[in-house]
């Protein structure tokens, strides 16, 4: 049995990560980590890598599943670009595990401001994490199996959300969607190319003036009546919920919030404002405990018209600008006005406009009232997105005890995972991303983050139809598959590819088939605390060449996947460290199989073909429109 310690550094805030808590040790008492030196400014870890060593973990980050060499820093961001150039993404998931023959160690650094982990970048065999504040708890193990580390990892964060069963369905947004005629035709879309719809997304333009807890009247005249119509058809209506409520003389969320003090409040102990979506906004103060529970009770307005799943976002939390910083802005441009514009002015004017949103700065100027404490922002912006979507979810349990509700955010800490799931933000249809998309899951999973998934075809830029089908393709394993896209992309519901709509019908049923192995799956993982999607390498620990198999992953204890991600590619190449049985699916009726010895293997995979491997011990059986895997 493995155990983690927990070392402590200072006064750490107690952020309700983890639940089962090991007693804590002083960093001077317990000597400190295992194999990591404290620098000598005491704000950096310093570990030697051994070449042999693997680095997992860190959740949602950008670039492969072995986090060795780069740079990436927990700081929750609002990163349109997932270019492999970036270090922060919308999540601070700071687990780690290190592991080679020789045995692993796992390490979760458990702080809310800003973490920077040096995972090779500065020097190839160096890991360095440094800290922005000294108070930080360490959560340490180690032992001969890494998966029996993050096991207890798992364990001692407690149970990942478990969503609504239908939220396994398959869903479609875009944002843009503007009135209930929109969605009617999206439905009607998939209706008549034959293609199922579980779910449909709400985007900001159903709220009145991206107001939160709103409806805009005109465009949505009955939601309750809609939200029955779409359910009659098996539908659900899943709404998005920013964290920034707008100022507005008359709008009761946030006259309600300013009269009981529940936002977030400068050091002068005025309301903090800056602008989002609806324009300027306030933030509620979701880390205090009342200003939590009032802003999880606003979500009754949107229960109580039937609604039964929310996706929140903006919650890193984004700003947009800030009056201030504009009014400086604005005042050096004058100054820049009629000067002669040299190429350094010529910069300086692009770094003006263009880097005014989300500032660190920004995020200095005000506070929360957290346990007690008058906290600066930045030091617990981590938790941010976790306290909005713990508001939610306490909610759900206090107003609608007998309802399931689905819950997913976009901004995530360690703790968020008991609450809600994830989805990857604003990717683009590239197919890089859709790699990223496989990569990004296993490290989610260890993290505790199990219901998640990817825009489905990429949020931002132009998707083609083969990226659509190859996306699906993957996106059909993952438990939250949703298709959504940006205002001003090309249109990307599945019905729109007209000549591909026949096999997009049969790729969601294949879905829908694979649901019950996926949902037992899902529920298995929860409770024994166990990945859902595997990489080889934790799978095989004897066999070195899956070290350096990134597009493979295990699915559950019976199978593994290895999607296509490579545009007009007939086929791919499949590394099998133990004989499979392929199922190339077509349809659910229409498949061939194919026992396959150990070793490298040329797989033939058509646009339509999705790639199944049962394992040994294990079995796929069709019968009728059923699959059974055991
Ligand atoms: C953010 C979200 C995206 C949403 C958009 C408009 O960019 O990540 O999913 O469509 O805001 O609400």
């Amino acid at each position: 049995m493995v155990q983690y310690r927990k070392i402590i550094l200072g006064d750490p805030l107690e952020t309700e990560a983890v639940v089962e808590q090991p007693e804590a040790e002083q960093w001077e008492e317990a000597g400190g980590l295992p194999g990591f030196l404290l620098g000598r400014e005491k704000k950096i870890l310093r570990y030697r890598m051994r070449d042999s060593q693997l680095v997992y973990g860190l959740g949602e980050t950008v670039r492969g599943i072995n986090k060795r060499g780069w740079k990436y820093i927990s700081d929750c961001s609002d990163e349109t670009n997932h270019t492999e150039d970036r270090n922060s993404l919308y999540a601070a998931q700071n687990f780690l595990l290190i592991f080679d023959e020789q045995g692993a160690q796992a390490l979760f650094v458990d702080t809310p401001g800003r973490v920077i982990f040096d995972i090779g970048f500065t020097h190839a065999a160096s890991l360095e994490i440094t800290l922005d504040e000294l108070d930080a708890a360490f959560y340490y193990a180690e032992g001969s199996d890494p998966l029996e580390l993050i096991r207890e990892f798992r364990r001692i964060i407690g149970p990942s959300y478990l969503p609504p069963k239908w939220a396994f369905g398959y869903g479609q947004s875009r944002w843009g969607y503007k009135n209930e005629q929109d969605i009617r035709r999206v439905v009607e879309g998939y209706e008549k190319a034959g293609i199922p719809l579980d779910m449909v997304y709400l985007d900001i333009d159903y709220m009145d003036h991206f107001k939160d807890f709103t409806v805009d009247s005109e465009a949505f005249p009955d939601l309750p009546g809609f939200v029955r119509e779409m359910k009659e058809k098996g539908i659900h209506l899943i709404p998005i919920i920013d964290a920034g409520v707008k100022i507005e003389e008359g709008y009761p969320v946030y006259e309600e919030g300013v009269k009981e003090g529940y936002f977030c409040k400068k050091e002068d102990g005025e309301e903090f404002r800056t602008a989002v979506w609806p324009g300027l906004v306030h933030f509620p103060d979701v880390l205090n405990d009342k200003a939590r529970e009032w802003f999880g009770n606003q979500y009754r307005t949107l229960l109580d018209m039937g609604i039964d799943g929310f996706w929140n976002d903006m919650n890193e939390p984004t700003l947009f600008y800030t009056e201030e910083h504009l009014e400086e802005v604005f005042r050096r441009l004058e100054e820049l006005r009629g000067q002669e514009m040299d190429i350094w002015k010529f910069f300086e004017f692009g770094d003006l406009t263009g880097s005014i949103s989300s500032r660190a700065e920004d995020y200095r100027t005000f506070y929360h009232d957290f346990r007690g404490r008058k906290v600066r922002h930045d030091k617990v912006h981590n938790l941010y997105g976790y306290y909005m979507t713990r508001a939610a979810a306490e909610a759900f349990r206090r107003l609608a005890p007998d309802r399931e509700i689905l819950l997913f955010s976009r901004s995530s800490y360690v703790g968020m995972h008991r609450y809600g799931g994830v989805w990857t933000g604003d990717n683009k249809s590239w197919w890089s991303h859709l790699l990223l998309n496989l990569q990004q899951l296993p490290a989610l999973n260890m993290c505790g983050f199990l219901y998640s998934g990817a825009d489905t075809g990429g949020f931002g830029s132009d998707c083609t139809e083969d990226l659509m089908m190859r996306w699906v393709e993957l996106s059909m394993f993952t438990p939250l598959f949703r298709n959504h896209a940006a205002l001003g992309t090309r249109v990307q519901e599945l019905y729109r590819f007209e000549e591909l709509a026949p096999d997009f019908a049969n790729l969601i049923r294949l879905r829908h088939a694979l649901i019950p192995y996926l949902y037992e799956q899902f529920v298995r993982a929860r409770e024994q605390n166990d990945l859902l999607f595997t990489p080889l390498a934790l799978a095989y620990p004897s066999d070195r060449r899956v070290r350096t198999v990134e597009d493979q992953l295990l699915l559950g204890d019976a199978l593994m996947i290895a999607p296509v991600y490579i545009q007009n590619a007939v086929g791919r190449y499949v590394y099998l460290p133990e004989p499979m049985t392929l199922c190339r699916f077509r349809s659910v009726t229409d498949y061939d199989r194919l026992e396959l010895p150990a070793g490298d293997h040329y797989i033939d995979l058509a646009l339509n073909e999705v790639a199944i491997f049962v394992r040994p011990g294990h079995t796929l059986e069709v019968t009728g429109d059923t699959i059974s895997i055991r």
